[in-house]
C-alpha cells in the first residue's frame, strides 16, 4: 500500500513511522514533512492546506490511504475533498469535525445528548457576555467558538480576568472570526485525563491511555503550549473510570454524531476532568493529540494501517487493538522563547549519535529541516520529541533524559519533570 501523510509534526513522524514499519506498506509519502519525516518518508513540498495539490499528488502517485494529521485541514473539509475525488482519507468530515472546530456545536451536542460536561452558555454579545460573567462569579472559563492555535481559552481566577477576556476576543478582535463568539462555562475541579479512541462512524475502539503536559514549564507552571511531554499508559484511567468514558461520554457522542448526519470517523480525543461526580468532557480534538500520538503510537503492537482501513471501512466493531505492556514516555525539546517568539534555524548537534539504545530510544522530529551543509536546524517551535519504552515510567524517563543529554542544542529547552504524577503513584 500506498500512504500520503498530511502534516510536518511529532505527531506525523510517529504516523509514518509506524506506517513504514508495515508489512502492507510499499511507500509513505508526507506533505510537507520535516528533516527526521524524511529518514522514514518521501516528503513532498505541499502545503496541508493546498488542497488540489494534494488531490492531486494522491491521485498521480496511486495513493490508497492519505492519514491528515493536523485539525486545520480537518476543519476546512479536505476529507471531503479528497472522498469526493474517490481517494480513501482517514479522518473526520468538515461536519464531523465541528466537535473540535466550533466549542459551541460541541456543547449544544452534549446538551441535547446528555453527555456530561461543565454548564455554559454561547455569546455573540459582549454586554450580554461580561453580565453573565458579573452573575456567575470567579473562576469562571471563557472560550473562543473557533480554533484559536490553543490560545483561545482562559480559566479566569477572578471576575477581571474573565472580563478582559471577553474584551480582547469580542472588542479588541484578538483572535479574529474565531473569537467573534464566545463560550463561558462553568469552572471544574479534578484530574485531567486525555482518551483517545479509533472510531469507524459507529463503532469506537479505546487506544491506550496517554496524558500529556501542557505548561511549558517544570512544576505545570508558565504559559499553555501545545504538549511539553507525554506519557502512556496515564495511570489515572483506572478501568472504572474507562468504563465510564466509554458508557457515558464516548459512545453517546458516537450515537450523537450519527443521529446528527455526521458519523465521526478518525481519531477522536476526548479531554476530560475526573471530577468528585465522575469525568466530564472539556473538549473534542478530531485528530491525535501531539505528543501522545508519538507514546501511544510507539505502544501500538497491532498493524496501524490495517486499524486504519478497518475505521475507513467502517468495520471497527470486530477489530481489536493490541499494546505492548511497557511505559512509552515522550519529552519535547523547544526553541528558547516558545510559545513565545523564538528564534529560527539554530543548530542542533548529536540529535542522532545520542540515541545509544534504538530498541528503546527514538527522536521524532517535530520542527526540524537540514541547512545547504546537510546540518540539522530548528524551524519550530517544539522540535524535537524524545520518546522512549520502559518496563516502568522511571525506566523509559531515565532513558530519555539521557539521551536529551546528549543532545547538543544551546538553544533549546525541556522539561525535566515529564510524568511526575505517574512517578508518584508508581513510587506509592
Ligand atoms: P482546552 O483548550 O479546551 O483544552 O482548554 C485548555 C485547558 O484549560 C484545559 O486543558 C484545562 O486545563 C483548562 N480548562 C478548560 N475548560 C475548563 C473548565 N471548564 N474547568 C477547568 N479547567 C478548564
Ligand atoms: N497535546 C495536545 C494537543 O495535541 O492538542
Amino acid at each position: 500500500m500506498k500512504f500520503l501523510v498530511v502534516g510536518s509534526g511529532g505527531r506525523e513522524h510517529a504516523i509514518c513511522w509506524t506506517l513504514a514499519a508495515s508489512p502492507l506498506c510499499d511507500a509513505v509519502f508526507c506533505a510537507p514533512g520535516n528533516a527526521g519525516i524524511a529518514e522514514v518518508a518521501d516528503c513532498v513540498d505541499i502545503s496541508v492546506n493546498d488542497f488540489d495539490r494534494i488531490v492531486e499528488f494522491a491521485r498521480d502517485r496511486a495513493i490508497d490511504l492519505v492519514v491528515v494529521g493536523p485539525e486545520e485541514p480537518l476543519v476546512k473539509g479536505l476529507v471531503d475533498v479528497l472522498t469526493e475525488a474517490g481517494i480513501k482519507a482517514f479522518g473526520p468530515t468538515a461536519a464531523a469535525a465541528q466537535l473540535e472546530g466550533s466549542k459551541g456545536f460541541m456543547k449544544d451536542i452534549c446538551r441535547k445528548y446528555g453527555i456530561p460536561t461543565a454548564e455554559y452558555q454561547r455569546f455573540d454579545d459582549r454586554n450580554a457576555a461580561r453580565a453573565y460573567i458579573q452573575e456567575k462569579g470567579a473562576p469562571i472559563v471563557v472560550k473562543t467558538d473557533g480554533l484559536a492555535a490553543g490560545k483561545g481559552v482562559t480559566v479566569a481566577a477572578t471576575v477581571e480576568e474573565a472580563l478582559q477576556a471577553v474584551d480582547e476576543a469580542m472588542a479588541d478582535g484578538k483572535f479574529g472570526a474565531a473569537g467573534a463568539e464566545l463560550v463561558i462555562e462553568e469552572f471544574m475541579e479534578g484530574e485531567e485525563l486525555s482518551f483517545f479512541a479509533l472510531c469507524d462512524g459507529a463503532a469506537a475502539v479505546p487506544l491506550a491511555s496517554a496524558q500529556d503536559h501542557k505548561a511549558a514549564y517544570d512544576g505545570d507552571k508558565g504559559p499553555n503550549t501545545g504538549g511539553m511531554g507525554a506519557y502512556s499508559p496515564a495511570p489515572v484511567c483506572t478501568p472504572e473510570i474507562e468504563a465510564r468514558i466509554v458508557e457515558e461520554i464516548l459512545n453517546p457522542t458516537m450515537a450523537a454524531m450519527t443521529a446528527e448526519g455526521a458519523p465521526f470517523r478518525g481519531i477522536l480525543f476526548l479531554g476530560l476532568m475526573i471530577t468528585a461526580a465522575g469525568p466530564k468532557l472539556i473538549e473534542f480534538n478530531v485528530r491525535f493529540g501531539d505528543p501522545e500520538c508519538q507514546v501511544i503510537l510507539m505502544r501500538l503492537m497491532s498493524d496501524l494501517p490495517s486499524a486504519l482501513l478497518a475505521a475507513c471501512d467502517g468495520v471497527l466493531s470486530t477489530f481489536d487493538l493490541r499494546w505492548y505492556e511497557e511505559s512509552a514516555l515522550a519529552v519535547v525539546m523547544a526553541s528558547k522563547g516558545y510559545p513565545g517568539s523564538y528564534d529560527k534555524g539554530t543548530p542542533i548537534g548529536g540529535a542522532e549519535s545520542a540515541v545509544d539504545d534504538p530498541e528503546n530510544v527514538f527522536v521524532f522530529h517535530a520542527g526540524t529541516a537540514r541547512n545547504g551543509d546537510g546540518a540539522l536546524v530548528a524551524t519550530g517551535g517544539r522540535v524535537l520529541n524524545v520518546c522512549a519504552m520502559g518496563d516502568t515510567v522511571a525506566e523509559a524517563r531515565a532513558r530519555a533524559y539521557g539521551t536529551i543529554d546528549r543532545i547538543d542544542w544551546p538553544n533549546g529547552f525541556y522539561r525535566t519533570d515529564i510524568a511526575w504524577r505517574a512517578l508518584e503513584r508508581e513510587a506509592g
